[in-house]
């Protein structure tokens, strides 16, 4: 199975048709008000790890100086459409290193794409590392193994002049392991009229709660569980890592 989706690749374009920014507004605030207040003193600079098309930044970013890494040239492109004034930066999350720190670091979906514990860990690290302290991090996987369910779901929007239906069917092909697919069909329909049909199969990670708080604890971030508050991912879990402050922090002597 591809690890690289067409989604992020040759059909990046259609991004916003599939999910498009105005959704995002409930959503972003709250990641706003945890990040705002979990951060002493308030933060300013926002690190997104795997940012994708920008949907959550283009909330964000009236709030925050965002710096937003993607590993996918074409979603960069996507992002900078919408978000032309924020940095945009070219990098894996499991081993970006942008030799500076933020006030907060941010990994929405994205970070579902982490397949094995080793690069879940890469990736918290590279969030640890770029978070000043005093700082936060906040991750917010799609599923966690414990309330995993297959499911379906659909949707798409109608741009100027194309237009997107898809369904989406997430299902776990060995719930023993920490990886379950989700199949994407789109219907795509271009500007003469014409629709294409494309599969896409998505490749994602799923990590039992205790393995995501025991490699932030392992990072060095205090830890809490918060809880999504906005439309279908109502109560799904939030993992907030706090970097305590140099009086607190350990690796400080
Ligand atoms: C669903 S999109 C993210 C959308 C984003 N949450 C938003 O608000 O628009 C998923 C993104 O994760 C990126 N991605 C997947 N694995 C990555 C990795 N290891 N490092 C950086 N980006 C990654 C993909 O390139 C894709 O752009």
């Amino acid at each position: 199975m591809s690890d690289r989706p067409k989604l992020y690749e040759g059909l990046a374009s259609w991004f916003h048709l599939l999910t498009a920014p105005e959704d995002y507004a409930d959503e972003a605030e709250q990641y706003r008000r945890i990040l705002t207040e979990a951060c002493d003193p308030p933060p300013q600079t926002v690190l997104e790890l795997g940012s994708g098309g920008g949907n959550n930044a283009s909330h964000m970013k009236r709030h925050f100086r965002l710096t937003l890494v993607d590993r996918s040239p074409q979603m960069l492109d996507v992002s900078l459409g919408l978000n032309p004034e924020c940095e945009h930066v070219p990098g894996d999350m499991r081993t970006v290193r942008l030799a500076r720190t933020f006030d907060a670091v941010f990994v929405h979906d994205a970070v579902s794409y982490l397949t094995t514990e080793e690069d879940l860990r890469a990736a918290i690290e590279t969030a640890f590392v770029h978070c000043r302290r005093g700082g936060a991090a906040l991750f917010v996987p799609d599923h966690v193994r414990e309330t995993f369910r297959d499911g379906s779901e659909h949707g798409g929007h109608d741009g100027a002049r194309r237009a997107l239906r898809y369904l989406m069917w997430e299902w776990d092909p060995d719930p023993s392991d920490t990886t379950y697919v989700a199949d994407f069909a789109y219907l795509l329909r271009h500007e003469d009229g014409t629709v294409a049909v494309e599969h896409d199969r998505h490749l994602l990670g799923v990590f039992p709660r205790a393995t995501w708080l025991r490699l932030m604890e392992a990072a060095g971030f205090r830890t809490e569980i918060r809880q999504a508050e906005h439309g279908e991912q109502m109560g799904s879990e939030l993992f907030l890592g706090i970097r305590p402050p140099a009086s607190m922090d350990q690796t400080s002597g």
